[in-house]
């Protein structure tokens, strides 16, 4: 039996959508590296409030991008740029309030 990898805990993992079909313009990528300067503190790996992060080719929306995506709480953003990334990960990511006027679906509630 290999070895299992190591993992330490963490509260939340947001993916980006890098596809383009919901994201045309490809501004995605460049959200992507800034989402680990913005994270600072949250993204540091000994942290159990950690936030990791990944890119995706597609989440299956495909309209609306970049699309954004945070679990457990399955809580969507669309239409994200660099300032709503900020406003992502201050107040959902750090406060643990999400911006209720900018998501469009939450995992388990019709919308
Ligand atoms: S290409 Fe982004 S959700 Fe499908």
């Amino acid at each position: 039996m290999p070895n299992k990898p190591l993992m330490n805990s963490y509260a939340r993992h947001i993916f980006i959508c890098t596809g383009r079909y919901c994201d045309p313009e490809g501004k995605a990528g460049a959200l992507y590296a800034r989402l680990a300067q913005l994270l600072g503190e949250l993204g540091h790996y000994e942290n159990p409030r950690r936030v990791k992060r990944g890119m995706t080719p597609c989440l299956g929306v495909c309209a609306g991008g970049p699309i954004v995506v945070i679990y457990p709480e399955g809580i969507w953003y669309h239409h994200v740029d660099e300032a709503l990334l900020k406003r992502i990960v201050a107040e959902h990511l750090g406060q643990d309030r999400p911006i209720t006027e900018h998501l469009f679906h939450k995992l388990g509630e019709e919308q």
